[in-house]
């Protein structure tokens, strides 16, 4: 059975008062016994610091992005040498605001996979189509292609160390969301790839979040869906009371 992973993505946002008080007040609202896996992806200055904060409690800390590199003269990247010493357990890559804002390449993204999986950091690998694609009827041809791209080269070893993330680029911050079918539909999609590509037994037990808009109001019904593992949420991640609301739907569905 897959454990729904439920996962903030905060973005560049908060400073580390807030950072301080956020952790703060999810620790006091979050239920420990929760059956559902947890994690916050706070800016790279915070991270010692939140890791400090979630000691001793089930939430995990991950980074929002990383260098390919491990060490040496590159100015301004943070390594995953450095990300697990300040706490992460994990990184997300391949972000659309990474794809399309800073320009990364699924060869840039896949090589920045490959590395985690060499420092021992879990990977949360996101794909999504433009509104542009949805409308022209490519979703699946570009998700595919992502796929492809920033799993070249991994090994079937390797992917239970990996989640997808799909987050249609045109739901993300925009307050819409794909509605739940349309959602299920790319979701199985991605499934029956990573079953081509990994055989069925590793397809079936890795988790696929779904990210674009999700928040207290709509989760339920996204994450019903039989293929929806989790969600990777940005806008609602910052309020301690919506996170953990979906929280407990998440685990509420996985307990029936
Ligand atoms: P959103 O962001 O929940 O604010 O749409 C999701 C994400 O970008 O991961």
């Amino acid at each position: 059975m897959r454990i729904p992973l439920i996962v903030g993505n905060w973005k560049m946002n908060l400073t580390g008062a807030e950072v301080k008080t956020l952790l703060t007040e999810l620790k006091s609202v979050l239920d420990n016994s929760a059956s559902v896996d947890i994690g916050v992806c706070p800016s790279f200055p915070f991270l010692s610091l939140a890791s400090d904060i979630l000691v001793g409690t089930n939430i995990k800390l991950g980074a929002q992005n990383m260098s390919w590199e491990v060490s040496g003269a590159f100015t301004g990247e943070v390594s995953p040498v450095q990300l697990r010493d300040a706490g992460c357990s994990f990184v997300i890559l391949g972000h659309s605001e990474r794809r399309h804002i800073f320009n990364e390449s699924n060869d840039c993204i896949n090589k920045k996979v490959k590395r985690a999986l060499e420092e021992s950091l879990n990977v949360i690998l996101c794909v999504g189509e433009t509104l542009k694609e949805r409308e022209n009827g490519s979703t699946e041809q570009v998700v595919k292609t992502q796929l492809e791209g920033g799993l070249k080269d991994v090994n079937v070893e390797d992917v239970d160390n990996i989640t997808i993330a799909y987050e249609p680029v045109w739901a993300i911050g925009t307050g819409k969301t794909a509605t739940p079918a349309m959602a299920q539909e790319v979701h199985a999609f991605i499934r029956n790839w990573l079953g081509s590509a990994y055989g069925r037994s590793a397809a079936d037990e890795m988790r696929i979040q779904y990210g674009g808009s999700m928040k207290p109001e709509n989760c339920e019904a996204l994450l019903q869906q039989s293929d929806i593992d989790g969600g990777l949420i940005g806008g609602a991640s910052l309020h301690a009371g919506k996170f953990s609301q979906i929280i407990s739907t998440a685990s509420g569905i996985n307990e029936e």
